[in-house]
This record gives structure tokens, sequence and C-alpha cells, in this order.
């Protein structure tokens, strides 16, 4: 679990904050988001304002626990409940319908709504002196990368946030799995911190995932975690001879370097020797990418590891990080 930085001042100031309409930063296991009182349309609002989201962009609703979801949904279908038994407080999105209580500025318009319990003590200890739910999407600039630091919020955001809580470095490091519980099969809407097999394990079946390519609901565009530089998806043993030849050619290219050959010598700008574990590949990927940009590269050539466990999740925010972008 992350270290706590925030002390019980900090929480209650923070929660004064969401009580006034402000915009808190917030820890969580995966990545900070950006935090408003999910029930005052006004503070919703300048969540997409300061993000420079559209509107039409659903955004997550964080509980304190499990036994609240009732008060922000119409209903809850057994599969829905079992699996926020199973995996809350975690990094785990359910999708179900609207409950009167969540205003339509919060969901984009739609009649479902997502809602977590997010495991960080900093985000409980906010969730549980503010009384009320608190939607927040990621706390970064619309389609760049999320921020899984408090630094990386204050460098993206500045002024545009009125409190930000340090809960020290996310755990997790990529947002949570998102699946849609209205009824029916649940299926995953985005792969996250929640494995699709520790899903089907708790099920016990198996279950949809979207293919990456395709914009399923509004707020999934191809391009999304995205850093300034381009980025290029390889295969595996093609990496490092790519990267150096984009670099012969001018480019000022970083390279993701898969486990295994971190002793090659690779004649490139700057290079990330990757994590053997997905685990810690996870927790690093956004901080990765962001190191790339800061180093000055234009180019970042990676390859997608295995789709399994973590690397589902991985393999779809890399995707994305690469897709076409809208022209400047
Ligand atoms: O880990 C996370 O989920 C982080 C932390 C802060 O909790 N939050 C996060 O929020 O990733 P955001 O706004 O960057 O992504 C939320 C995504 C939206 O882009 C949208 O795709 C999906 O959740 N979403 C929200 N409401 C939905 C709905 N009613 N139906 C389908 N998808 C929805
Ligand atoms: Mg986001």
């Amino acid at each position: 679990m992350a270290s706590v930085t925030a002390s019980t001042s900090d929480i209650e100031k923070a929660a004064g904050v969401l009580r006034a309409g402000g915009l808190v930063a917030l820890p969580t296991e995966t990545v900070y988001g950006l935090g408003a009182d999910a029930e005052d349309p006004a503070a919703v609002a300048r969540i997409f304002q300061v993000k420079g989201r559209p509107p039409s962009h659903p955004l997550i609703v964080h509980i304190g626990g499990a036994e609240q979801l009732d008060d922000w949904v119409q209903e809850v279908p057994a599969a829905a409940r079992l699996l926020a038994e199973h995996f809350w407080p975690g990094p785990l999105t359910l999708v179900l319908r609207r409950g009167s209580r969540v205003p339509l500025e919060a969901t984009g318009g739609l009649q479902t709504v997502a809602v977590r319990v997010p495991d960080h003590p900093v985000a409980l200890a906010l969730l549980s002196a503010f009384g009320g739910g608190v939607t927040a999407p990621s706390a970064n600039r619309f389609g760049s990368v999320s921020p899984t630091t408090a630094d990386h919020v204050r460098a993206e955001l500045g002024d545009g946030v009125d409190f930000v809580l340090d809960g020290g470095p996310c755990e997790v490091g990529v947002e949570s799995t998102i699946v849609d519980a209205t009824g029916g099969a649940p299926s995953i809407l985005r792969p996250g911190g929640v494995t699709r097999e520790d899903l089907e394990a708790v099920l016990g079946c198996p279950m949809a995932v979207p293919s990456s390519s395709r914009v399923r609901v509004p707020g999934q565009h191809p391009s999304h975690y995205a850093p300034r530089a381009r980025v290029v998806l390889v295969e595996p043993e093609k990496v490092v001879a790519e990267a150096e030849l984009a670099q012969e050619l001018g480019h000022q290219v970083g390279v993701f370097l898969p486990d295994g050959l971190a002793d090659t010598a690779v004649k490139v700008h700057a290079v990330v020797a990757l994590p053997g574990s997905l685990a810690a590949y996870a927790r690093g990927l956004y901080g990765f990418l962001r190191e790339l940009d800061q180093q000055g590269c234009d180019l970042i050539i990676a390859s997608l590891p295995v789709e399994e466990g973590l690397g589902l999740a991985i393999a779809n925010r890399l995707r994305r990080a690469a897709g076409p972008r809208p022209i400047a």
C-alpha cells in the first residue's frame, strides 16, 4: 500500500474544498484523480473545463464502501454485487444504471453511471470525511498521460486544482478495469488493474474484452494516454534495430528496452530498461513515458507485452498512446 503523506488536517481541508464546490486532486491506488462533489453539477462542470475534456465523456463516481453502492444506482444485478464484494476497495469500476442522485453532468448524459471504491488510505479517509461521492477522472489534461505522483498533477494542472492531496506514488499505476454490469453477462469496457483472469475466476465464466482500436464508449478515443513524443510499436525482436535506425535518421529516440535485453547497448537518445514483472511495468508505465518526454525524445519505440494478466492493460495503454492523433 502507498505511503500516507497527507495529514489529518490535509484531509479535513480537502473535504472542505469539496463542500465549497472546489476541485481536489486525490491519490488512488491506480492513478491520481481530479475530484469534485459528485452531486454538485457546477463543480463537476469545472472538472471538464480544467481537463479540457469534452462534456460528453462520462466520469467515475468514487464512494467510500461497497455498502454505499445502492445509494448511487437504480439496481445492482447479482453479478455486480459479487464483483463489488470481491474486488472493492480496488481497481475495479462497475457501470450500472444511474441513480437519481447522480447528475447527468457526471455521466455525460448517459443513463448509466460508473462507480468504484478506491483502495488507497488517503482516498478512503477523504471519502469518509466528506461523506458523499467524489467524481474523479484521472488528473491530467484530456488525452495525455495519467499522473501517478502528486508532482505529475502539479506539473500538469497547476492552478486549475484547488488542493492537491499527496499520497505518495500510485501502487498499481494503470487505471481501474471498467466492467459493464448493467445486466446480462458482464463485459470488460477497459482493461485495468484487476485482471481479466481474476474477474473470470470470480464470475466462473469467460468475459468479452473490446478490441483496443475501436471506440466503445465516449472517453475512449484511439489516441489517449499519449506523451508528447510519437509512440511507435514494433515486434520485440525489432525494438533495438528500429530505434537505432530512427536515431540515425535524425530523431531523438527513446526506447522501451524489453526485460532480458537490459545489457544491450542501444545507440539512441534515452533508454528505459523495462522491469521483469508486469506489476512493476504497470506501476512505472506512465512515469517512463513522462521521463522520455522530459529528456526531449520526439519518438518512442516500444513493443507490446503478452496480453495476459496486467499485460492486457499495459498493451491497451500503449496502443492508445500510439494511436492516431488529431491534427494540431
Ligand atoms: O483508475 C481509475 O479509473 C481512475 C481513478 C482516478 O479512479 N479514473 C479514471 O477516470 O481513469 P477517467 O475519467 O480517466 O476514465 C473513466 C472512463 C471514461 O473515459 C469512460 O470511458 C468510462 O470511464 N466511463 C465512465 N462512465 C461510463 C459509463 N456510464 N458507461 C461506460 N463507460 C463509462
Ligand atoms: Mg483518464
